[in-house]
This record gives structure tokens, sequence and C-alpha cells, in this order.
């Protein structure tokens, strides 16, 4: 079965709009994680922004002492950001760009560009026992460079695929899931493991079946909104049947 990862950051999202700056308030992404958790999904994600849009250091640090499944750490290759990480010790970190212009993480990290400064970043989070994972595009490049780099997981973006699904695009829908299916092969053969992500739903999720050797799904908004009208817990475990192996049986 795929793994799901259930990224929190929407729920900090709703706190912001209405508290930001004035310390805690609901709803409390905390206490969403603890949901999910008993929901029966396998890890939970946020991202740590440079601007904390969203998560706010306490989030993590609570997280990381009351929920019992893994933490993975989204956060941008940045020295505050490994301090932080080396200081929490998640179970995983996953390396992320990230514009303060962007509404969400829009593209991947460019692995090919950046070799020399992520490779330093990655060896320093592994030698604390951090899993690190690199969040590309599926493109061949990046697939070799992040195995270049030393990463042992990528996650690969699927973005351009959900755009594609809801446009109705169907060309592109293929071509999208191809170019997936062969940045998998490809990230497997070189001993990496892989997981994907990217405005995956209810709706596109079963598309993931077809993608070799996926191991986790990190999927954020589309479960924080069905969370907003059927509670977490079902908005999770809805989920979680889709990423079975049969999901006809919904
Ligand atoms: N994976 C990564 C690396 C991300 O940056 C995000 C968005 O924060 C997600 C997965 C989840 O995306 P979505 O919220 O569209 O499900």
């Amino acid at each position: 079965m795929l793994r799901l990862g259930v990224n929190i950051d929407h729920v900090a999202t709703v706190r912001q709009a209405r508290y930001r700056g004035r310390g805690a308030g609901e709803p409390d992404p905390v206490e969403a994680a603890r949901i999910c958790e008993e929901a029966g999904c396998h890890g939970i994600t946020a991202h740590l922004r440079e601007d904390r849009r969203h998560v706010q250091d306490m989030d993590i640090q609570r997280i990381r002492e009351m929920v019992g499944i893994p933490l993975n750490l989204e956060m941008a290759n940045l020295p505050q950001m490994l301090d932080f990480a080396a200081d929490l010790r998640p179970q995983a970190v996953c390396m992320v760009p990230e514009k303060r212009e962007e509404l969400t993480t829009e593209g991947g990290l460019d692995a090919v560009g950046q070799r020399t400064t992520l490779a330093p970043s990655v060896q320093r989070l592994h030698a604390l026992g951090i899993e690190v994972s690199l969040f590309i595009d599926p493109l061949p490049d990046h697939v070799a460079a992040a195995a270049v780099i030393g990463a042992p997981v990528v996650e690969l973006h699927t973005g351009a695929f959900a755009e594609a699904f809801r446009c109705r695009d169907e060309n592109g829908v293929h071509k999208r899931l191809d170019e997936l299916c062969a940045a998998a092969e490809q990230a497997h053969a070189l001993g990496l493991r892989v997981n994907a992500g990217h405005g995956l739903d209810y709706r596109n999720v079963v598309h993931m079946h077809r993608v070799p050797h996926l191991h986790e799904l990190n999927i954020g908004h589309s479960i924080v909104c069905r969370a907003l009208i059927v509670g977490m817990h079902r908005a999770v475990t809805d989920m979680l049947t889709l990423l079975s192996p049969d999901p006809d049986v919904l």
C-alpha cells in the first residue's frame, strides 16, 4: 500500500488568518496531526517557511513531542533551517525551493544547478540520522543530480500532472504520468526511494497507482479542504482507502 504523509500547513493557514502575531489560536495544527495519526496516516509533513506564513516553530516542536508517527520537515536549504533541523532531529527532512512571492511550492529544486550547495547540507543531516529527500521535478537530469548529491530519497513534484488533470487535458495527463513513471524508474534504478506529492486530491490520486516504486505520497491542501466538510479523521481515512491496492472499493 502507498503510504500517506499528511501535510498540515493549511490548518495553520486558517489559524494565521485570524491569530497572526497573537500567539496560540485555533485551529491547532498539532491537534489536527494527532487526529491524522489516529486515523492511520503514516507521517506528518509540515513546511516551516522562512516567512513563517503558516506553520510556526512552536508547531513543529510540539508535533515532534506530541505525535508518534514520523515528522517530515519541509524546509529550504538555509543555514538557520539546517540548525533548526539539527536541534529538532525530525525523522525526515524534505528540501524544497522557496520563493516569498509564490502561493505554494511551485517547482522542484534546481538539483543540477545547486548540487554543490545541496550536497553538504544533505551530508550534515544524514550524519545526524535524518533521512533527507529532495523535492524535484520528474526530469532525468534532476533525478541523476539527486543521486550524485547523495540524497537517499526523492519526492517527485506532481504539480504539472495535477494541473493537466484539473484542466481535463488528457494528453497532458498521459505525458505527465509518463514523465513520473520514467523518473520513478530511474530513481529506483539509482537506489533512491521515491515519494511524490503536490496537487494530489481525491479524484486524481488513483493515477498514482500507475507510477512504479512509489513509497509515500505527501498530500495537504485537498485533505484539509475535505476535513472542513467531513472532519479530519474521515478526510484521512477516505484518502487512505484510495491509496490501498484496490481503490475500486470506494
Ligand atoms: N510535497 C511538497 C514538497 C510540498 O511542498 C507540498 C506543498 O506544501 C506538498 C507535498 C503538498 O501539496 P498539496 O498541499 O498541494 O497537497
